[in-house]
């Protein structure tokens, strides 16, 4: 029986003066062979079987290796443009010009950083694809923003838009938050019920966290990639779904896997196109912009003119390291816009970031970037227990009247201002606590 010559192809995937596409002709051809040898072998002896899967192995290890990158840009070539490329001579403006020229929708800012134009033109070349997409960084990143904008660029813009926390939902309910349930199928499922998976059809599916998704919802999903079918839990009926999907993580998932909490194949699945948000500390350059992206939209917000900074304010804000990234920056501008006046100081920072403050600063993940911000502002506060008590009760003082106006402004809906001021709800209701406020006393009052 004639099996393919497996020195062939490898030769030519270690020769980098081939193309890519090259590469992928020779593993198709493989395919190929190892197709019309099952096809037309009459009768497969064991070891013959086990040389063909050795074979299958070999071709899908090298797919495997073959950049993730390289995969997207041959699939995604096909749909999009050779003007999508960015030319070699091309300046990072240019690239950031060329995007918007070309009606990228993001609904954000971003401005020249190299790292950032990379991830957000794998984006827009995967959106128009269907192929699976994951997006790591860290937290607050803007990974979920990401997730909007591959769909938003692609065909299934009008579609649903289905995001799910696999963080959040307890492990007894994944399966039938993700694919639903029958009536009856367990205590409490009184009727029959949609799962995300199904809600998703032909829309996009935001797994959201991937890296929480304990083992056994991990092996589920898994299967629903490889056959686009459901079942509810308690029904035997299998329900066909086109969901495009796109996952998050702030997790190393290679570390996960090495440590058995996450499945290799879901991980090669999941990731055909794989982006990583750089850490803002990384892309310090886009800041003046963000800051002035939040400041406007805290003054509209927050119904007020835009506040202006002091400039060892500025200072501060530029060199800072945001152990939290973008959502730090904006719910710090936030906080600025709604403590301040008319020119907001280092006073107005919150007390554990404020340069001169005694050991938060040197959080690990602030780095020395936020040292060097400190030291740059270095005098500029004083560290004397009295004035930092008056501080305190400032910071206190200004903290209680910005949730009163919050609350007025929605109403009493803690849930709204939480989204408002993207905030996690449990943490506003500690808030609220320690200022002794009730939502309830504002119901009447906002709206
Ligand atoms: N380029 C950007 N321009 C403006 N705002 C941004 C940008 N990137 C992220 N943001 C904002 O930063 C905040 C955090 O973004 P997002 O929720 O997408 O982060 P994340 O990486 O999903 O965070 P987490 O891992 O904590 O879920 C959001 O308010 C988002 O709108
Ligand atoms: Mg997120």
């Amino acid at each position: 029986m004639k099996l393919f010559n497996q020195n062939l192809p490898q030769d030519a995937s270690r020769s980098s003066s081939r193309s890519s596409s090259i590469m992928y002709a020779g593993l198709l051809e493989r395919l190929e062979i190892l197709r019309s040898t099952l096809r037309w072998a009459t009768r497969l002896d064991r070891p013959e079987i086990e040389k063909l899967l050795r074979q299958a192995n070999a071709v899908r290890d090298e797919v495997m290796q073959l950049s993730h990158r390289e995969r997207f840009v041959q699939a995604a070539g096909a749909h999009f443009g050779a003007e999508a490329e960015p030319t070699p001579e091309q300046t990072a403006g240019e690239r950031k010009q060329a995007l918007l020229a070309r009606s990228f929708v993001f609904e954000g800012t971003f401005g020249d950083n190299p790292r950032l134009l990379d991830a957000l033109e794998i984006a827009e070349k995967a959106a128009p694809t269907d192929l699976p997409v994951l997006i790591d960084g860290e937290s607050g990143t803007g990974k979920e923003l990401l997730a909007k904008v591959v769909h938003a660029n692609g065909a299934r813009a009008d579609k649903a838009y289905i995001s799910v926390n696999c963080g959040a939902i307890p492990e007894s309910l994944i399966e039938s938050e993700l694919f639903g349930h029958k009536r009856g199928a367990f205590t409490g499922a009184a009727t029959d019920r949609k799962g995300k998976f199904e809600s998703a059809h032909k829309g996009t599916i935001f797994l959201d966290e991937i890296g929480e998704l304990p083992l056994q919802g991990q092996v589920k999903l898994l299967r629903v990639l490889q056959s686009h079918e459901i079942q509810r839990v308690g029904s035997d009926e299998t329900i066909a779904v086109d969901a495009r999907i796109v996952a998050a993580t702030n997790k190393n998932l290679r570390k996960l896997i090495e440590a058995g909490q996450f499945r290799e194949d879901l991980f090669y699945r999941l990731s055909v196109i794989h982006v990583t948000l750089p850490p803002l500390r990384d892309r310090k350059d886009e800041i003046p912009l963000l800051l002035a992206y939040y400041g406007d939209e805290a003054a509209e917000v927050l119904k007020r003119r835009p506040v202006g900074l002091s400039p060892r304010l500025r200072a501060f804000l530029l060199a800072y390291a945001y152990p939290g990234n973008i959502r730090e920056l904006r719910n710090l501008v936030y906080r600025l816009a709604c403590l301040a006046g008319d020119t907001a100081d280092l006073v107005h920072l919150p007390e554990d970031i404020r340069p001169g403050a005694p050991a938060p600063l040197a959080a690990p993940s602030a780095g020395p970037a936020a040292a060097s911000a400190a030291a740059s502002t270095a005098g500029a506060a004083t560290p004397a227990a009295s004035l930092a008590e008056a501080k305190r009760a400032a910071s206190d003082e200004a903290e209680r009247a910005c949730l009163e106006r919050g609350l007025k402004d929605v109403g009493g809906t803690v849930a709204e201002l939480a989204r408002r001021w993207d905030m996690n709800r449990s943490h506003l209701q500690i808030l609220l606590k320690k200022h002794g406020l009730h939502s309830k006393d504002f119901r009447q009052a906002g709206r």
